[in-house]
């Protein structure tokens, strides 16, 4: 029976390294089975309600995709169909969702409407992202790591952009659970705040790995197995675009920076949507929104499209041990 039964994740910091490694091992467990065309009903009978109040293509294909296959019904509820404040409070809903379904995911704004939530629906609560966190992300992308090089620990992963968003922030904390050597390469205006990595590096639960927040290139390429990058502008944000753009154009990732690693293997991730060409709208407005070049983005390094996979494997694994054990 896992320690996970019946636990929430709203952050990363809700679970030891121990249980974060064991939802990876289990999600790889579930990739392997699914690749071998296996299937399992595990959770059937049981039924998952999917929360957005931001709008989603891979949380919510990801989960709606990992419930059905392992036996259970999932329902999409929108920002349309749930009004949280305007008629109904986040109380009464959590208290009414939780009768009625084994687990919700919950894609929010603020951190403490989910924490709110998830205070009183009695049952799993996963957060599918807010302003400050995205857990189920990172499991996908800890399970992406691995796949590529075996052991996190001690591994050198390096972060490239608004230091202060919810992916940035939520590596950081799984790098202090599980040792990654976690580095934020940003401008001084994007740095997160320096009282919560001195925490995170002062609770850190693995001997080894590490934090560093720098805007120096070498310190933080150097070495570095993997660069990751996430939007300039987070949702919510728009308004603050062309600021963005303006602090954030010299940490574009390209074929220059990826090669200062030094290594030949360094891989490239993303947690997606990603602006890398013209082909959006959005970019087009913006031309300058960029933040990965094209060439490396759809280059041999990326594995960008196994994040996305791996959040379907790691979903099924988060459902499974919330809800089971
Ligand atoms: N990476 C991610 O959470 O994507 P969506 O916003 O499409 O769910
Ligand atoms: N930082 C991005 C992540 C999207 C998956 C956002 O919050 O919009």
């Amino acid at each position: 029976m896992s320690t996970l039964r019946g636990r929430n994740l709203l952050t990363l910091a809700d679970a030891t390294g121990a249980e974060i490694l064991e939802l990876v091992d289990r999600a790889e467990l579930l990739a392997a089975r699914r690749r071998d065309g296996v299937t399992v009903h595990t959770l059937a009978g049981k039924s998952i309600a999917l929360i957005f109040l931001k709008p989603s293509t891979r949380t919510r294909a990801a989960f709606l995709v990992a419930a059905t296959e392992l036996g259970a019904h999932a329902e999409v509820l929108g920002r349309d169909d749930i009004r949280f404040g305007v008629k109904e409070s986040t109380k009464d809903i959590a208290r009414v969702l939780g009768r009625l379904f084994h687990g919700v995911m919950f894609r929010g704004f603020e951190h403490a409407t989910i924490a709110e939530f998830a205070a009183h629906a009695g049952v799993p609560v996963w957060n599918g992202l807010c302003d400050q966190y995205h857990p189920t992300q990172v499991l996908a992308d800890l399970l992406t790591l691995r796949d590529n090089f075996g052991e996190l620990a001690g591994l050198p992963v390096t972060y490239v952009g608004d230091g202060r968003n919810n992916m940035a922030i939520t590596l950081a904390i799984a790098a202090a659970k599980v040792g990654l050597d976690f580095r934020i390469l940003a401008p001084r205006a994007l740095h997160p705040d320096p009282a919560l990595i001195a925490t995170l590096l002062a609770e850190r639960e693995s001997p080894v790995g590490g934090l560093t927040v720098t805007d120096d290139r070498a310190l933080a390429l150097t070495g570095s197995a993997a660069l990751y990058s996430d939007v300039w502008v987070s949702m919510g944000e728009e308004d603050q675009t062309l600021e963005r753009i303006a602090v954030l154009r010299e940490y574009k990732v390209t074929a220059a920076m990826m090669a200062a690693t030094g290594r030949s293997d360094t891989i490239y991730l993303h947690c997606l949507p990603a602006f890398h060409n013209l082909d959006t709208e959005t970019a087009r407005a913006h031309p300058d929104i960029c933040e990965v070049d094209e060439e490396v983005f759809e280059g041999p390094a990326s594995r960008v499209f196994d994040q996305s996979e791996n959040r379907m494997h790691t979903a099924k694994a988060l459902m499974e041990l919330t809800i089971l054990g």
